[in-house]
């Protein structure tokens, strides 16, 4: 197993499947977990400050989410909701939502069952998010930390929104980038932050296949190739 770190904009959704890919392992982005629920909850109505609120639609949540690096799946009560959990309205709610214990105690127990079952499966898995290494498998024998200035975070999150027909200026970027940054760093519950064992990789210069080929080195050198 692997375990991907690091804030936004870090290249870290990309090169956790490409990484995946090659090892012959299944992917997860804990990230579109919450998302998920935020959807879920922005489409209620719910309050994002009613924490109980929030707990009890996240304990009912209908959320499928594949462990395919090539084409994974994200459906909430049946329907394909993967454009929609990258929106700016879930993009703006998702770091409160995340940040409500319950809901984190909740998601967690379930990323652990999905990591256990793939691993299972297929041999291993590649999981990328905020407090992999340090919270839902603080014993990976991989942990990689991405980061990478906030220019280029706010760059990367640019062009991607662009790509994906997304109104926005790299200015915009930057300051929802460095909101979030805020917010998940600052949280009482599991904040950003590196394990004391993660390998920290700053992408601020390197390519997706250079930070591709750099994780397989280190995945090898811990006898995790396929
Ligand atoms: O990786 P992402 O941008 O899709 O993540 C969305 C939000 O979910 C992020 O702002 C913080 C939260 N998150 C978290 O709290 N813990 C994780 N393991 C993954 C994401």
């Amino acid at each position: 197993m692997v375990a991907l770190d690091g804030p936004s904009g870090t290249g870290k959704s990309t090169v956790a499947r490409k990484l995946a890919d090659r090892l012959g392992a299944g992917y997860l982005d804990t990230g579109a977990m919450y998302r998920m629920v935020t959807l879920a909850a922005l489409r209620a109505g719910t309050d994002p400050a009613d924490a109980d609120a929030l707990a009890a639609l996240a304990a009912g949540v209908e959320l499928e989410i594949g462990s395919s690096p090539r084409q994974p799946e994200f459906r909430l009560g049946g329907a394909d909701v993967a454009a929609d959990i990258r929106g700016p309205e879930v993009t703006g709610a998702v770091s409160a939502v995340s940040a409500v214990p319950r809901v984190r105690e909740l998601i967690v127990a379930r990323q652990r069952r999905i990591i256990a079952e793939v691993v299972e499966r297929v041999g291993g898995i590649v999981v990328e998010g905020r407090d992999i290494g340090t919270v839902v498998a603080p014993d990976a024998p991989l942990k990689v930390y991405l980061t990478a200035s906030a220019e280029v975070r706010a760059a990367r999150r640019n062009s991607q929104d662009t790509a994906a027909g997304r109104q926005s200026t790299v200015a915009d970027a930057r300051e929802s980038v460095e909101r979030r940054d805020r917010l998940d760093s600052s949280r009482a519950v599991s904040p950003l932050r590196a394990a004391e064992d993660a390998v920290p990789v700053d992408t601020s210069e390197l390519s997706i296949d250079q930070v591709v080929v750099a994780l397989c080195e280190l995945a090898s050198r811990r006898g995790l190739l396929a």
